[in-house]
């Protein structure tokens, strides 16, 4: 996609974490294509995105753990004064603790549940709800969220995470059908495999980099990179009338039947 595409556009990205977290791929190509970036961060990883963002104090970054809705007021606040409207939200938040990650999904506690599906899905809602005002100050905007095929599909060990994906895809659409009205977009991005500090938590991992590379259609993992460049799509004019989806890169991965 051409350099300027997103001239003069806002972007917030939830979910850098490090240098190999999926936001931090997207967060360059949305700047490459001229977008003013703020990022937020969870406590733990402050040092790395201090970091990170080293050479480009300009870069507004607001702590925000997205189970408080405190902090979620206090960073779109944040983002309004800065900013003066928002045209982009990127999601690329989730979690699942380690046990609820391993062996049998029927063990998995109400505790566990209930986080995960805070953290990952409602996240989303409580986002979106916070941005609306700011998009529609702009005269409209686009949502884009990160999810794994897991949620249609059984894949071994990935357990409680799917059923999360599948809460957040099923958000992605109720929100799509409701911030339509003022010209705001919501797709997610369904992305096969990555090494990243999440994906490292999912039991037996390797096996699932393995097959991509072994059967599916392209024999090849993809990379971030490829997640960044269709995020930039979805964030772009030239995704004006795509909505309510969920778009795979994936190699093909999810077309086949095993
Ligand atoms: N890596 C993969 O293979 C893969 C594939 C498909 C989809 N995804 C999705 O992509 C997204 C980004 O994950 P990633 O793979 O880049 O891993 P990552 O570990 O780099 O990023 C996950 C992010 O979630 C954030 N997070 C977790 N709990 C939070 C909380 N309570 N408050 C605020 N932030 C919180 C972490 O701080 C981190 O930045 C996730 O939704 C993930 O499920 C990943």
């Amino acid at each position: 996609m051409a350099m300027g595409t997103l001239e003069g556009k806002t972007a917030l990205i939830f979910g850098v974490a490090d240098h190999h977290s999926i936001a931090w791929a997207i967060a360059e190509k949305l700047q490459a294509a001229g977008a003013r970036i703020a990022l937020t961060y969870q406590d733990r990883f402050e040092k790395n995105i201090r970091k990170l963002t080293a050479d480009q104090p300009h870069i507004p970054l607001f702590l925000c753990d997205v189970q408080s809705d405190e902090q979620l007021d206090a960073t779109f606040d944040g983002v309004g004064e800065q900013f003066g409207g928002l045209d982009i939200l990127v999601h690329a938040v989730a979690f699942a603790s380690r046990e609820a990650l391993n062996g049998r999904f029927v063990n998995t506690s109400r505790a566990d549940f209930q986080q995960s599906l805070d953290i990952s899905a409602y996240s989303i809602v409580a986002m979106a709800k916070r941005a609306e005002p700011l998009m529609q100050a702009r005269g409209g905007g686009a949502v884009v969220s990160l999810t794994y095929q897991a949620s249609q599909r059984v894949v071994p060990n990935y357990n409680l995470m799917a059923i999360s994906k599948a809460a957040l895809e099923a958000s992605v659409r109720y929100l799509a059908y409701d911030l339509g009205v003022n010209g705001i977009r919501v797709n997610a991005i369904s992305a096969g495999p990555l090494r990243t500090i999440s994906s490292m938590g999912v039991g037996a991992v390797r096996t699932i980099f393995d097959k991509v590379e072994e059967s599916s259609p392209l024999r090849r993992n993809i990379s971030a990179q490829d997640v960044g460049d269709l995020a930039l799509f979805l964030t772009s004019e030239a995704s004006r009338n795509i909505t309510g989806q969920v778009i795979y890169v994936d190699s093909g991965q999810s077309i086949l039947a095993g």
